[in-house]
Order: C-alpha cells, then structure tokens, then sequence
C-alpha cells in the first residue's frame, strides 16, 4: 500500500488502496455515480479500490467503514446516507491515521477536521434553482405543491427542501399542500404519490427531490387517469437519462442537474492526499438545469 508516512513502501506496489462506502443503489443517480467511481479508481489509475453497498443503512455503512480502519487502508471515501450520527467512526479514522474523503453527501458534524475534503453539488442550491423556476413560471397564479421527499435525514433532503422553501417564501401563489419522503426510490414516489392522489383533487405541481420518485409519480398519475406534465406539472432534480427522456417527451416539466461523475475528482483528491499535499476542504460540483427543449437538445449527448 502507498500509506502510512512512516516510510515503508508495504507490498512493493505503489496502489492506493480506498475504501468506498456508498449509500446504496436506490436511483439511477447513484448507479451512475457507483459506475464514475468503479471506471475512475482502477488498477491502471493507481488504484485498489474495496467497494460496499449500504442499501441505504447507516449501520451497514458504519460496519464497512470499521472494516475499512481494521484493514489499514490508504484513504476512505463515503457518501454519509444521513447527515448526522458520525463523529465516533470519523474519530476513529481520525485516531488511525487515515484520511476521510466525503463525496456527494455532507455530515453535519462540528468538527471539520474529521475528514479532509467534500466534494459535491450543493444541495440548497439545487431546490433554490427549481423553486425559482416553479415561481417564475408557474407561480404567476395560485399553485398547490405536493413535494416528494428524498430519504428522511440526508443532506439531500434537508437542504433540497430548504432551499425549494427559501425561493417560493416571496411567492404567496404558490402553496405545498403536502410533503413526505419517498425515499428516493421509484418504488416509493409511486406510492407516496398515489397517496397525494387520493388525499387531494387539487394537486398543480409535484416537486420531487429526484428524478426517480418523479418517474414514480408519471407511473401515478397516469394510473389516475392524469396527464404529467400537463394535468400535474413535475420538477425534479438528478438528469438521469430516464428523467431527461421523460423531459423530453412532455411528462417532467422541469430538472435541475445533480452530476454524478465524481470519480474523476475523488482519484485526485486520493492521489494529493497520500502524496500529502494539501486540497480543497469544499470542491463544489457544476450542474446545469434543462427544461422541455433543453432536454431534447441534450439526450443525444448524455452519457448517463
Ligand atoms: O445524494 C444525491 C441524491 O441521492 C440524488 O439526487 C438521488 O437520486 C440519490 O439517491
């Protein structure tokens, strides 16, 4: 391993070795993101990656963490499933000599010095950016707002809302009627959105913290007999390639982008690391936003 700083070379191969920890495989966001991790960090780039899956469990990440600190790895890297709840197993890396990298997710830990860099989009811009749109182009008459949740307690969901909340507070047009978490699961915006259905005949626009609770809405609201994007506008975040269809073809009215690929970044955030050179504690990712004809102009392109 290329670890350690006290001078031994280890195996005799320079590989960094890397833990990474992700949240799970709920969304077509992070299939992407686990694929932009698994292509980047290869043998060839210098790598030894050790990959888990959480399926969306904090004690499942935790336990893969732990594991991690126990084999003597060169760095760590995670996207916290939830924001708070860290700070002893960060202590513990922290107390072992092994660099903590977050990527995608924040942790709402006081102590920054419990890991070296996190890089990502920012979240509370994100639902500023929809809310703005929804505002600006919706909002010019009275709108009731349903608003799928992404999963209780995660960065995401924190601060997509906050900022979705922040850019409609000037607005007294529009209104959420009604909010809660599907998870960011397909599965689960579907059912959360059958539920709005039959709670409420008055629904205008749905806001879903990601494209897949939104294609789980479409899959509603045509059961209902509904027009998306149409009868029920849908502004989501993510641009997977399943939601950019869906934009194209008239059924998401709305997407603000949330970029996946952060590979790249990570392989040289690791490799500045253990060369013990000094990065970034905040790398902010670029996202774009598209609407309807956005869409259409950017599908043939989209790599993901
Ligand atoms: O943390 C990023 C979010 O997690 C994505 O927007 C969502 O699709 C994923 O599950």
């Amino acid at each position: 391993s290329a670890n350690t700083g006290d001078g031994a070379e280890g195996n005799g191969d320079d590989l960094i070795t890397i833990g990474f920890a992700q949240v799970g495989a709920e969304s077509g966001w992070r299939t992407a993101n686990t694929k932009s991790i698994q292509d980047t960090l290869t043998t060839e780039n210098g790598f030894d990656l050790k990959f888990s899956d959480a399926q969306q469990k904090q004690e499942n990440q935790i336990q893969a963490i732990r594991s991690y600190i126990a084999q003597n790895v060169d760095v760590i890297a995670f996207s916290p499933v939830v924001e708070s709840g860290w700070d002893a197993v960060l202590q513990d890396a922290k107390d072992a000599g092994i660099p903590v990298i977050l990527t995608d997710r924040a942790v709402d830990s006081e102590d920054d010095s419990l890991y070296v860099s996190f890089i990502g989009s920012d979240f509370v811009e994100e639902g500023h950016r929809v809310g703005e749109w929804v505002s600006e182009n919706l909002g010019t008459e009275s709108i009731n707002v349903v608003e799928l949740q992404g999963t209780t307690g995660s960065a995401p969901a924190i601060d997509r809302k906050e900022g979705f909340e922040d850019a409609i507070a000037g607005n007294s047009n529009v209104t959420v009627i009604d909010s809660q978490t599907g998870n960011f699961t397909r599965a689960e915006g579907k059912t959360v959105m059958e539920g709005f259905l039959q709670a409420h005949d008055d629904i205008d626009v749905v806001f879903a913290h990601n494209d897949d609770m939104g294609l789980g809405a479409i899959e509603a609201i045509e059961a209902a007999g509904k027009k998306p994007g149409v009868d029920i506008k849908i502004v989501t975040i993510d641009g997977v390639k399943d939601g950019m269809t869906a934009l194209a073809d008239g059924k998401f009215n709305y997407i603000v982008e949330c970029n996946p690929l952060l590979g790249p970044d990570l392989a040289e955030i690791a490799k500045k690391v253990v060369a013990g050179e000094s990065v970034e504690k905040r790398i902010v990712t670029h996202d774009d936003a598209f609407d309807q004809e956005g869409a259409k102009a950017a599908l043939p392109n989209r790599q993901y």
